[in-house]
C-alpha cells in the first residue's frame, strides 16, 4: 500500500441474514483507491453498491476481510475513533436524504459542523448559507425539508455532505432525483472538489456522469469485476 492509498480493501464480506435468507451483499471485495481519485461504481440493482459505500464510509460493519481507511485498520478501532474518522474525513450523499424534519434546511446543512465542534453558531450558519448558495437553494434556507421538492431535498443533502470539507466524498446516485440542469450543477460542483484534491466515489446509472470519473469499476453479485 503506497502512502497515497486512502482506501484499501482485501476480500471484504458483508452478509445480511434474515430468517429466510442469507444475502452476501459484499462477497469478497478487493479495492484500492488513491487519494485524489475519482471512481465510479456501476452495476445492476442489488449488486451491493450502496452496501459498499456504507462499509467504506464506516456506517456499517463488515463481517470478514481487511479494510484500511487512510492507513487506519478499521476493524481494530473502537466506535469513538470510527465516529471521529467519519465526521472529519467523510461526506455522504445518500439515496435517501435523511434530513431532519424538525430543523430548517439551513440548520440541517450546518449540523455536521455542530457535531464536529470548534465552530461558533454564526460560523456554522454562515458556512451553511454559502453551501446552499452553491447548490442553488439560498432562497429555501428557512424551509423545512418536507416543504421542498425531492430534487431540492437532494441538493440540501449534498450541501450538508460538503460542509465539513471532507477529504473523501461518497455519493450514491447524487443526481437520482434531479433534472438535467441541476444534475449538471451538482456534477460540476463534485468535479471542482476533485480538482481541489478531494477523493470521490460515485454510484451512478447515468453513463454521461460515469464517464467523468477517472476510473470506472464494475460490480456484480457483491464483487468488483475490475476497471474498464
Ligand atoms: N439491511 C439489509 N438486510 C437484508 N438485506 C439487505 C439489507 N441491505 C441490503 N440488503 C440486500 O443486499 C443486497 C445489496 O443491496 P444494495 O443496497 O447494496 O444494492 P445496490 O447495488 O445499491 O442496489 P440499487 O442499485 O438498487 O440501489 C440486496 O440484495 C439487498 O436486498
Ligand atoms: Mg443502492
Amino acid at each position: 500500500m503506497s502512502d497515497s492509498t486512502i482506501i484499501a480493501m482485501k476480500s471484504v464480506h458483508r452478509i445480511y441474514r434474515t430468517d429466510t435468507l442469507e444475502t452476501h451483499a459484499l462477497a469478497g471485495v478487493d479495492l484500492e483507491i488513491r487519494a485524489g481519485d475519482y471512481v465510479s461504481i456501476e452495476g445492476p440493482s442489488g449488486c451491493g453498491k450502496s452496501t459498499l459505500l456504507s462499509v467504506i464510509g464506516l456506517l456499517e460493519d463488515f463481517d470478514l476481510g481487511e479494510y484500511r481507511l487512510a492507513g487506519v485498520p478499521v476493524g481494530e478501532i473502537d466506535l469513538r475513533e470510527r465516529a471521529r474518522l467519519r465526521n472529519r474525513e467523510i461526506g455522504f450523499v445518500f439515496q435517501s436524504f435523511n434530513l431532519i424534519q424538525e430543523m430548517t434546511v439551513l440548520e440541517n446543512v450546518a449540523l455536521p459542523l455542530h457535531y464536529r465542534g470548534g465552530f461558533s453558531r454564526k460560523q456554522q450558519l454562515d458556512k451553511a448559507a454559502s453551501l446552499l448558495d452553491q447548490v442553488g437553494l439560498q432562497e429555501r434556507a428557512d424551509h423545512r425539508p418536507n416543504q421542498l421538492s425531492g430534487g431540492q431535498q437532494q441538493r440540501a443533502a449534498i450541501a450538508r455532505a460538503l460542509i465539513g470539507d471532507p477529504s473523501l466524498i461518497l455519493a450514491d446516485e447524487p443526481t437520482g432525483n434531479l433534472d438535467q440542469e441541476n444534475s449538471d450543477r451538482i456534477m460540476d460542483l463534485l468535479d471542482s472538489l476533485v480538482d481541489n484534491g478531494v477523493t470521490l466515489l460515485t454510484v451512478t446509472h447515468n453513463p454521461d456522469y460515469a464517464r467523468r470519473a477517472h476510473r470506472r469499476v464494475q460490480m456484480l453479485d457483491g464483487r468488483l469485476l475490475g476497471d474498464r
